[in-house]
């Protein structure tokens, strides 16, 4: 567990940390890549390891939702992993290397969710169209990230949406936005077009699109935070597994990281499974799966609709005397704790 040191949090700051005694505890559970496991043994599981030695002995046709967070195409340290950037082509060369043995794992009528930045977007999708059927990229207007002084500043993301097959899920009541409306427009009755008043407001529910703008990347003031430098947030998570499984579908994660895809698979009632190589980055995922199992809320989402970014306050309104948990955390005082090094500026993968 190299890089890890003791530090203090400031009191305002909610990141999960570990402790040694936390350690050493959820390190019991994580399993390891070397012998055949089936579905029932991964469910709710962590697989420490690389992914090149784990999937041979992964089974066949049980994923129903695949979402894929690889190393972007730059050079970037994960805590004792690190990634050097490559040509376009080898960078497809490598995703390939490890897509196609991903293919037996999947079922039928499976979705694949593939994550990049602009560098590496070209190089996902034609290493996923050589195995799926591609359906759409999202793109995520994310706030954070360092501005360039002789280029533009790259605030976005993509998600390639493959699926395995023309017969798959989307669920799209599941997924619809509540948005403002500035312009209520009304008929020639003078009913509300397609919004409805909620006290001094006026909300319309709509369709999600291809681009998403409410998703805040986690920081230091949220409670879903951990020090992983490339940390997903689990409003983005909600959306893509909502849409694309149903409760008791299998969602696997083979660069799981700090757990995102797990945690709110969890709160969403799926069966889950992950690896990580990094041996820190699975224990932050298990002490946030211990968590999930007191506390279900995803931040942005009330378990019907999702809100768009900076609606906290809107949001307590709507939801008086159903409170997130997610805001009654308590600050559990200044305890040692293990975290990495590095600048929570950095919290992105460009
Ligand atoms: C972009 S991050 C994923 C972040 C994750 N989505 C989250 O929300 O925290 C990529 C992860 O892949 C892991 N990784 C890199 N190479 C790996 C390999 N060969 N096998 C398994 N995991 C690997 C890194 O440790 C890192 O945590």
């Amino acid at each position: 567990m190299n890089n890890a040191s003791l530090s203090e949090r400031a009191p305002y700051n909610r990141t999960i940390s570990v402790t040694q005694k936390e350690i050493e505890h959820y390190k019991k559970d994580l399993l390891k890549a070397g012998r055949k496991l089936s579905a029932k043994e991964l469910d709710g599981k962590i697989i420490l390891g690389n992914l090149f030695e784990a999937l041979d002995y992964l089974p066949d046709n049980f994923i129903d939702l695949l979402f894929i967070d690889p190393p972007y195409n730059l050079s970037k340290k994960f805590n004792t992993a690190s990634f050097k950037e490559m040509n376009p082509e080898s960078y497809q060369q490598w995703i390939e290397s490890w897509l196609e043995k991903m293919v037996r794992l999947l079922k039928p009528e499976a979705s694949i969710y593939i994550c990049g930045d602009w560098k590496s977007s070209s190089s996902i999708f034609n290493a996923g169209r050589k195995f799926f059927k591609v359906q759409n990229r999202i793109t995520w207007e994310r706030e954070k990230g360092r501005g360039a002084k002789k280029n533009w500043k790259n605030c976005t993301e993509d998600i390639w949406f493959f699926t395995m097959s023309s017969n798959y899920i989307f669920n799209i009541d599941e997924v619809k936005m509540k948005r403002k409306v500035l312009a209520p427009y009304r008929s020639e009755e003078g009913n509300p077009k397609d919004w409805q008043s909620e006290g001094e407001e006026n909300y319309r529910i709509t369709h999600p699109s291809n681009m998403w703008t409410d998703i805040t990347v986690p920081f230091w003031s949220m409670p879903e935070n951990t020090d992983h430098p490339t940390q997903k947030p689990e409003k983005l998570l909600a959306k893509l597994i909502l849409a694309s499984s149903n409760k008791g579908d299998f969602v696997f994660d083979p660069f799981m990281g700090s757990g995102s895809t797990l945690v709110t698979a969890k709160k969403l009632g799926r069966r889950f499974s992950g690896i990580d190589i990094d041996e820190l980055y699975c224990i932050y995922a298990a002490k946030r799966l211990a968590l999930a199992e007191e506390d279900k809320s995803i931040q942005g989402y009330d378990g019907k609709i999702f809100w768009e970014r900076n609606t906290l306050s809107e949001q307590k309104k709507n939801n008086k005397n159903d409170k997130p948990k997610h805001q009654q955390v308590p600050y559990q005082g200044k305890i040692k704790q293990y975290k990495i090094n590095f600048d929570d500026s950095d919290k992105t993968n460009l």
